[in-house]
């Protein structure tokens, strides 16, 4: 284990996923990989070549053409495209419609699976995403799958988007969670499921840092069984 650790974080939209995996990789001074980031600057580059996300192929002849990069500060959202800064951008309802149909392309996870492997070598890594523990790092050190009931998720994001001003509406929120999983549960390529040797750690109960402690605790026990 004398090149670190390599700690995969998978689970659905609206567990705290992003927040838990940054707070972790700062506890532990590693890198952290947020790699939706990287589908979803694929996404915009679509967007902004005029494709239509929904056409596989077309999708999938352009994707290698991208130039994208995303680095590894869990306090700084950084993403490019070329040498432009699209951090802001990829959060944005545009790409946010149409990241799902670019995601499914299976041209798209191949290019970006292999990019992802390469990423994580060298030093401790958290990586998060929806299929790092059974795809892209099946030998991954500690493998999480965080999860938070549908109801506890549609809360927060309906939490999230009063605060930014939209209307309250928790029963559409939560028919969208629920919509959201089945779609993610049971699309054909890299379903979201937790890997057989994943940790589930549901964090309905919990604030954020006490999800966090309850991580460290994880890294702590299996850098221990390693050492
Ligand atoms: O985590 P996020 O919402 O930023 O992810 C954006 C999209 O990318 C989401 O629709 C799921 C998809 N995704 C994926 O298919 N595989 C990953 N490893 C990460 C994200």
């Amino acid at each position: 284990m004398s090149d670190g650790l390599t700690i995969a974080i998978d689970g659905p939209a609206g567990t705290g996923k992003s927040s838990v995996s940054r707070g972790l990789a700062r506890a532990l001074h590693a890198r952290y990989l947020n790699t939706g980031a990287m589908y979803r600057i694929v996404t915009l580059a679509v967007l902004r070549a005029g494709i239509d996300p929904e056409n596989a192929d077309a999708v999938a002849a352009f994707a290698p053409t991208v130039d994208l990069a995303v680095g590894f500060d869990p306090d700084e959202d950084s993403a490019f495209l070329a040498v432009e800064d699209v951090s802001v951008e990829i959060r944005g309802d545009a790409v946010t419609k149409a990241v799902s149909a670019v995601s499914a392309v299976p041209a798209v996870r191949t290019m970006l699976v292999r990019r992802q492997r390469e990423l994580a070598e060298g030093g401790t890594v958290v990586v998060e995403g929806r299929d790092i523990g059974t795809v892209v790092l099946p030998d991954a050190d500690v493998k999480v799958f965080l999860t938070a009931s549908p109801e506890e998720r549609a809360r927060r994001r309906n939490d999230q988007n009063t605060e930014a001003g939209l209307a309250d509406d928790y029963d559409a929120v939560l028919a969208d969670v629920h919509r959201r999983d089945h779609l993610d549960s049971t699309r054909a390529v890299s379903p979201l499921r937790a890997a057989d040797d994943a940790i589930v750690v549901d964090s309905s109960d919990w604030t954020q840092s006490q999800t966090i402690a309850h991580l460290i605790d994880l890294v702590e026990q299996r850098a221990g069984a390693t050492r």
